[in-house]
């Protein structure tokens, strides 16, 4: 069993959001994958509802880092849960990148997700190249000190930002290495069995070679969910 996660982005319309997930519905009963869906904030209530009585879980691309409060324009972990939200994208290379948002902040999000029982999955800044390990330790901890090991619901995920949106995924090759080193140092700090996905231009063509590594837990896809059956086939892998 491996998470195929969908992360929309700022992509789709409300029409366009409820095909995807009618399609993706429709198309993946059979799977033996954990799919998880991932609208714009306004949709999630309708996508969970649809997402109802079907094994899709849906989440949302992001949380405030405040519990709640005077916070305009801010979505709390509180909230997106109350309309049925399960688990929740954190420290997106996006939100790192264009919102400037850091370690300490992803921090907090985590930890606000966490007492909610979501499952988070975060992304990590590393780019892979000579000597990240270095950076992945100090960020690992930076990320998942407060953590309580007692909630066994944080998937790392790496995205390569050179492989976000540009058609370059890594092979399976080069990504084996590096998803294992990030995957033993991940359970070192959160000291439990860490599932760990891989992301950037994951498409159908080359998601079978990654899937077929045993160290990676799962994908999360981005421009391949534009086409529902595409996505769907992707699901059913
Ligand atoms: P991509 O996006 O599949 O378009 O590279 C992945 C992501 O940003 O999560």
């Amino acid at each position: 069993m491996k998470w195929i996660v969908a992360n929309l982005k700022e992509t789709k319309l409300f029409d366009d959001t409820i095909k995807f997930i009618k399609i993706v519905k429709k198309e993946t009963k059979k799977t033996s994958n954990q799919v998880v869906v991932c609208p714009s904030y306004p949709f999630l209530a309708s996508v969970c509802e649809i997402a109802k009585k079907s094994k899709i879980m849906v989440g949302a691309q992001d949380i405030s880092q405040f519990e709640e409060g005077a916070y305009t324009g801010e979505v709390s972990a509180k909230q997106v849960c109350s309309v049925g939200a399960k688990a929740v994208i954190l420290g997106h290379s996006e939100r790192r990148n264009l919102f400037l948002e850091d370690n300490k902040t992803i921090a907090k999000k985590i930890k606000l997700a966490q007492n909610e029982g979501m499952i988070c999955m975060v992304c990590l800044s590393i780019d892979g190249k000579k000597g990240y390990e270095e950076v992945l330790r100090q960020e690992l901890r930076e990320l998942f000190r407060s953590v309580s090991n007692k909630n066994d619901n944080i998937i790392v995920v790496w995205e390569p930002a050179s492989a976000i949106g540009t058609g370059n995924s890594l092979s399976p090759e080069e990504l084996e290495p590096i998803m294992k080193t990030i995957k033993t140092e991940a359970e070192k700090v959160l000291k439990y069995k860490t599932k760990v996905m891989y992301g950037g231009s994951v498409n159908l063509k080359n998601v079978d070679g990654i899937l077929a590594l045993d160290v990676v837990d799962g994908v999360l896809i981005g421009g391949a969910t534009k086409n529902p059956h595409d996505f769907a086939k992707i699901c059913m892998r």
